[in-house]
């Protein structure tokens, strides 16, 4: 008999839940995608035994600049219940810690800057995918993990392939 991988299962619910009815099932599609991925990094924060929160990262490339080695996070998400009780901030600094600790130079994110800013995200010259549909600027920001990382550096830059769909970077239908 072949056991059926919980642990996908449990993650793609986990964003399920957290983005909706709408947008969950495309996440979870994503995230079924980006964890067939051998790059791909995976973190799962648990509560009382319960896995509650999970942020994965993928590689993004950035024009030019082939020996810099960054990530995209992306989708990161919590159970409703467990919001607003430092569940992802926790992903996002243990997050850091592994990149740094395997040598990455930066994390970036396209999300709510108002979330991301409190997290050390800045602003960044590295243009993201799909840079003509992100037409919300401040949404996407960089987090250096090095001192000096990324120094001024002006480029575009590529995600892996999963994500590589306009859909997914189109922020106009955001307002902010
Ligand atoms: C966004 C999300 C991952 C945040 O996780 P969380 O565990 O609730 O966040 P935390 O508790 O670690 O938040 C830390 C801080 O950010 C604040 N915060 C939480 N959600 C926020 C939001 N949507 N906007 C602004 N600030 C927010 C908290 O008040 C807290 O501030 P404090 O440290 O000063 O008290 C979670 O709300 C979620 O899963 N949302 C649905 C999916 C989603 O939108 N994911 C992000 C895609 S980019």
């Amino acid at each position: 008999m072949i056991k059926p991988d919980y642990k996908i299962e449990v993650i793609q619910h986990i964003h399920r839940q957290a983005f909706g009815d709408e947008e969950g099932p495309v996440i979870a599609d994503l995230v079924q995608k980006f964890m067939a991925l051998k790059s791909t990094l995976s973190i799962t924060a648990e509560r009382e035994g319960q896995k509650v929160g999970n942020v994965i990262f993928t590689p993004l490339m950035i024009d030019g600049h082939p020996n810099r080695y960054c990530f995209l996070l992306c989708p990161l998400a919590v159970l409703p219940a467990f919001q607003r009780q430092g569940v992802g901030k926790e992903l996002i600094e243990k997050g850091a810690a592994h990149l740094t600790s395997i040598g990455a130079d930066a994390m970036f994110v396209l999300g709510d800057p108002n979330y991301y800013t409190r997290h050390g995200f800045g602003l960044t010259n590295i243009q993201p995918p799909y840079s003509e549909l992100v037409t919300m600027k401040e949404a996407w920001r960089m987090r250096e993990l090095g001192p000096n990382a990324l120094p001024g550096i002006r480029a575009s830059s590529k995600a892996v392939e999963p994500i590589m769909n306009p859909a997914y970077w189109d922020t106009s239908g955001h307002t902010e």
